[in-house]
């Protein structure tokens, strides 16, 4: 499929999520903040959390400088803590080795402590226009369905072919756009159960649904 982009760009446009706290603004700590409430946590119960945490932890400075057990009182309910110890590490890394500023690649956001490759990925678009790959749960299942690709994404060998695919398919413009609509047809239509694909912008051409396989695809973790 050679217009896969354009199409997801023009669905995002039309249907996807357009009025989040965090979407909008360009400043890479708020991005940051976003992304790591979001990974397991869903978007209704992040947004009072995000507006307390932002109130009182303005910057990566203000982080930085409060004691940790500040960071997870404001974090208390979300539940994996985990993600606050490494929010509160990764801002005390970036004041003592980064000079303060975030870092400006989405390579170097990956070395922080609690940010993976696919989060760092999602910093840099939204928060500069990095034109770079992300690959979560729910994109992974778009691309095996869409592309009718086999084998248990969680396994090497599946994710490494999901990347080159994932950046095979970037468009030139519009980056953080379409890294929103991956995150959005995975969330809102290309759902783990009963998937929405009357309404899908690749109803006719997805491998999975041409070929009845919605339900199989991704492949399970093998027993
Ligand atoms: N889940 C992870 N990142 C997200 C985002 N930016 N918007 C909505 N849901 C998300």
């Amino acid at each position: 499929m050679s217009d896969f982009s354009t199409r997801l760009i023009a669905w995002q446009r039309e249907h996807g999520r357009h009025d989040l706290p965090w979407q909008g603004g360009h400043d890479p700590y708020r991005i940051w903040l976003s992304e790591i409430m979001l990974q397991q946590t869903r978007v209704e119960t992040v947004i009072p959390y995000y507006e307390r945490f932002l109130a009182r932890f303005p910057d990566v400075a203000a982080l930085a400088a409060a004691p940790v057990e500040d960071v997870m009182a404001l974090w208390s309910g979300l539940g994996y803590y985990a993600r606050a110890r490494n929010l509160h590490r990764a801002a005390r890394v970036i004041r003592d080795e980064h000079g303060g500023a975030f870092p400006r690649s989405a390579a170097a956001i990956a070395g922080l402590p609690g940010i993976g490759r696919s989060t760092a990925a999602a910093i840099a678009a939204f928060a500069w226009g990095e034109r770079v790959a992300i690959l979560d749960g729910n994109v992974k299942r778009v691309l095996c369905r869409v592309f009718g690709v086999a084998g248990f994404p969680g396994e090497k060998a599946v994710e490494t072919r999901l990347w080159a695919l994932a950046e095979s398919l970037l468009p030139e413009h519009g980056i953080g756009r379409y890294i929103q609509a991956q995150m959005d047809l995975g969330a809102t239509l290309c759902t783990r159960a009963r998937p929405a694909c009357a309404r899908c912008p690749f109803h006719d051409d997805c491998v999975a649904r041409r070929e009845g396989r919605v339900a199989e695809l991704p492949a399970a973790r093998p027993k």
